[in-house]
Order: C-alpha cells, then structure tokens, then sequence
C-alpha cells in the first residue's frame, strides 16, 4: 500500500472509530529536546538504572537519586511541547471518546493543553512525602533544598514517579487497561514498546479486536502486529493524519 492509500485508510478508520486511544513514550518529547531512554544518545547508555531509578537506591543514597532527577527537571524545564503534542491535545477536543496514556513523566501533555491524561510512570514535577504519602507539585529549579524535605512532617520528598521494581498505581494501570480493552483505534507513539506493563496495553487492545497505528522512526516489536505503520517522526507525522483528519471533515461539511 502506497504512504497516500494508508493515510486515506487510516482517515476512514479514525472517522469510523468510537474509541480512540494515543499511547506515547519518550520519543514523543524528542523533538522538544528532552532525551529518550533507549536510543543512541539514550540517558540508560550514560546512566544505571539501578544506581538511580530503584527504591534500593534512594534507600543508599537519596542525595545522589535527587542530584540526578534534579538535573532532569533542569534540562526538561525549558522545553516547550511540540507538533505532536499539540496534535494530541486537539484531539481530545475533536474526537469524542478520545484518552491519552502516557510512559513521560515530563509534563509536556499537560502544557500542551491535554487535560485528561493517565500519566502511567508519574510526573517529576510532583514531589511526594517517603512518610505520610502526600504529593505536592513543585516546579522550582534547581530544587533548594537538596533532598527536599516535607513542609509538613519534615520527612524526606521523593520524586513521584514509578522506580523499576515499583507498581504503578493500580487506578491509573487499572483504568489505561479498561480503556485500551474497549478501543477500536490506537495510536502507540514514540516507545520502544519494550518496559511492561504499559507494553502490554497494545496487545490489549490487540486482543480487543482494534487496530493499532505505530508511529516510530524504529521498528519495535510491536511493528508486525500494527495495521498502519508509520516510519517518522511524531512532530511530523502527527501534524500530516490530523491534516488530512481536517481536510475530510472540511469536504464531508461542504457537501
Ligand atoms: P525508549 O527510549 O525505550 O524508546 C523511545 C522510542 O522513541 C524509540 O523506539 C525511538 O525509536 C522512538 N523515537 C525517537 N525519536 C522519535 C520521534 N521524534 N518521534 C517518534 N518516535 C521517536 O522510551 P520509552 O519507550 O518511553 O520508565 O521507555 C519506556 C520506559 O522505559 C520509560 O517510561 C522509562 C524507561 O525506563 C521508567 O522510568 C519507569
């Protein structure tokens, strides 16, 4: 099939859809400039995921946990969302039944103007007490003091988000499950489709009788079970579906 033939069958299947689900990763944000976790420049090349990203290692050294997720917050807190962000977040406004799930702990979803989003590993910018569990938003940067305390109890903050060896929260997992096991249509962008459970949410909805539409410039290993794949950039590719979205809603309203 022809790239223009895909896009139209997608179209037809996007218009036709009753539920449609986008499941972003990290390549999402990479065009704002924020690094994935996998790839040639990807952080787990440079850094350990054991050594920062696992309840042992807070438990070690929070200092050093905090130092590293501190330097994050830095580095994202400049970034503006992008095309495909934005793409999304119209979405949500033009297609009834529309969810947004999300791996990014970034917050670009939000800023882009989404509003219903399951962040499934949690937001760096929300701290939570190790003690009494309360979460707290908090944008400063560089953070002060290092490791942030609770104003509350005093105990230690930690970053809430999801640490290898950590469940996610099982409302948040529960509800992307339910959602992705009653689409007709899902969008899975950005993401090696490798860490579970959120790699499973495709094969849910696999399961489920939907479609699935990649949009990666890599194959992962979800590529030969998806209908429509897409070898791009999702700054790029995004913008074209919802062009062609708009330009067959235009000729349907005009005739
Ligand atoms: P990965 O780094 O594993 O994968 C990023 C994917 O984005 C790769 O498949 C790239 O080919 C693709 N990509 C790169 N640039 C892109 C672009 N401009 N447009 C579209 N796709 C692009 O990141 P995730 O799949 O998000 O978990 O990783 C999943 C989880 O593993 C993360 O949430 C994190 C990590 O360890 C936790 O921290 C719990």
């Amino acid at each position: 099939m022809s790239e223009d033939q895909d896009m139209g069958a997608l179209i037809g299947r996007l218009q036709r859809a009753k539920n449609v689900i986008a499941l972003t990763g990290s390549g999402i944000s990479a065009e704002s400039g924020i690094p994935t976790f996998r790839g040639k420049e990807g952080l787990w090349k440079t850094y350990r995921a054991q050594d920062l990203a696992t309840p042992q290692a807070f438990a070690r050294d929070p200092e050093l946990v905090w130092e590293w997720y501190d330097w994050r917050r830095g580095l994202m807190s400049p970034k503006l969302p992008n095309a495909g962000h934005q793409v999304l977040a119209a979405w949500e406004e033009a297609i009834p039944q529309f969810a947004l799930i999300t791996q990014n702990i970034d917050g670009l979803h939000r800023r882009a103007g989404s509003r219903n989003v399951l962040e499934l590993h949690g937001n760096i910018w929300r701290l939570r007490c190790t003690q009494e569990g309360t979460v707290v938003e908090n944008h400063e940067s560089p953070l002060s003091p290092l490791p942030p305390l609770c104003a509350d109890c005093g105990a230690l903050l930690r970053p809430h988000v999801v640490w290898f060896g950590e469940s996610l929260d099982p409302d948040i997992i529960g509800q992307a499950f339910s959602l992705s096991a009653r689409c007709d249509l899902m969008f899975v962008v950005g993401t090696s489709a490798v860490v579970h459970p959120a790699a499973s949410l495709p094969l849910a909805a696999l399961e489920a009788g939907a479609a699935v539409v990649e949009i990666n410039p890599e194959p992962t290993p979800l590529t030969q079970h998806a209908a429509f794949s897409f070898r791009g950039k999702a700054g790029d590719i995004l913008p074209r579906i919802d062009r062609a979205l708009r330009e067959i809603s235009r000729v349907r309203e005009r005739d």
